[in-house]
Parts: structure tokens; sequence; C-alpha cells
């Protein structure tokens, strides 16, 4: 991997570590006593969704759904479905546990999937929002940070399946993507 693809650090390792925990706790306080299923978005949230589940100290059970609308840096607009839940969601309240929130399509497909199976809530937790993207009438429950319109990687997130494994949360140069 080339350093010389990454414009700068935008979220240190330290930094996410404590959004972790400060949202672990919250989300712990929130759902005592209640019937929590994370449910987390492949592939880009996986690293998010391993750190906070050890922050989480009520109860909880934990699933993935795949969907995907992104081509390189560009979205589709279409989401398209990819791996389905393993169990009947009804009755449970499900947190959506996802890396970003950009366009919000993505999200606001999967609140209305799930709401069709009766879930008895569907919140949304997510460790990154870009808001002045936003197109889909949806908002996030828990946001980790607030970051501005920029293509990031890292901590899970990919351009074209790279850079997922970056311990950090970078923005991506430009000289990549416009090739
Ligand atoms: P939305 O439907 O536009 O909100 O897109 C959501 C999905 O697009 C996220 O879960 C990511 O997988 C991907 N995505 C959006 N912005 C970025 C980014 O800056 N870097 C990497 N992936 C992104
Ligand atoms: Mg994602």
């Amino acid at each position: 991997m080339c350093m010389n693809d990454i414009e700068r650090v935008l979220i240190s390792k330290e930094e996410l570590k404590q959004i972790c925990r400060d949202l672990g706790k919250q989300i712990s306080k929130d759902y005592e006593g209640k019937k929590l299923y994370l449910v987390s978005v492949l592939k880009g949230a996986i690293v998010f969704m391993g750190d906070l589940m050890r922050e989480i100290t009520c109860d909880c059970q934990i699933d993935f759904m795949a969907v995907s609308s992104y081509s390189g840096a560009k979205t589709t607009g279409v989401v398209q479905f990819r791996k389905d839940l393993d169990i009947n969601p009804e009755g449970c309240d499900i947190l959506i546990v996802e890396d970003i929130l950009d366009s919000g399509i993505t999200l606001a497909y999967l609140k209305e999937v799930l709401k069709g199976r009766g879930a008895a809530s569907i919140k949304i937790c997510t460790l990154l929002d870009k808001t002045a993207n936003r197109k889909a009438d949806v908002q996030a429950d828990y946001v980790g940070k607030v970051i501005p319109d920029e293509f990031v990687i890292g901590y899970g997130l990919d351009y074209d399946e790279k850079y997922r494994n970056l311990p950090f949360v970078g923005v991506l140069a430009p000289h990549v993507y416009k090739k």
C-alpha cells in the first residue's frame, strides 16, 4: 500500500477507541433489559462492529447483512441485497451498525425492509456521518463523528476493496480515483 494514497489522517486510532467507548456506554444504558440485536452491514462496518460490541455491556446478539450501492468512489443509487439476516427479527430491538451514512439510500432501504418484518424497534448507529451529502430522509440515532463530504478509507472502509485494514480513518488522495 502506498502511503501517498492517503491525503491525511481524519480520525486516529486513539480517537476511534474513544468514540466506541462513548457509543457503547450510551447504547448499553439505552438497551438495558431489551432484546438488542446488532445488525451490521458488510463489509465496511465489520471493524466498527467488532470494537463497538466489546464496549456494550447489556445482552445482545449480532448478525450481518450484505448490500451494495457503490462502484469505486461513486454511488450507483441502486441498492442490491447480497446476504440476508440469519434469523427472523420479529420482536427484536434492532440497532443497525454502519460504517458511514452518506446519501442515506442504503439505510433508508434497510430500515424499510426490517420494519416490514415486525422488528419492535429499529435504530441506526453510524461511525461516520456525511450530513452534507444526504439524499434520502434518514437520520442516525447514534453518530460517532460528523465528517466533511470527502472520500474516506480505513478502519473497514474501502476504495475498490483496498485500505480496509488501515487502523485509522483517512482521506483518500484524489489522484487515486481521478485517474
Ligand atoms: P449511502 O447509501 O450513500 O449512504 O452509502 C452507504 C455506503 O456507501 C456505506 O456503507 C459505505 O460502504 C459506502 N460509502 C459512502 N461513503 C464512503 C466513503 O467515503 N468511503 C468509503 N465508503 C463509502
Ligand atoms: Mg457500508
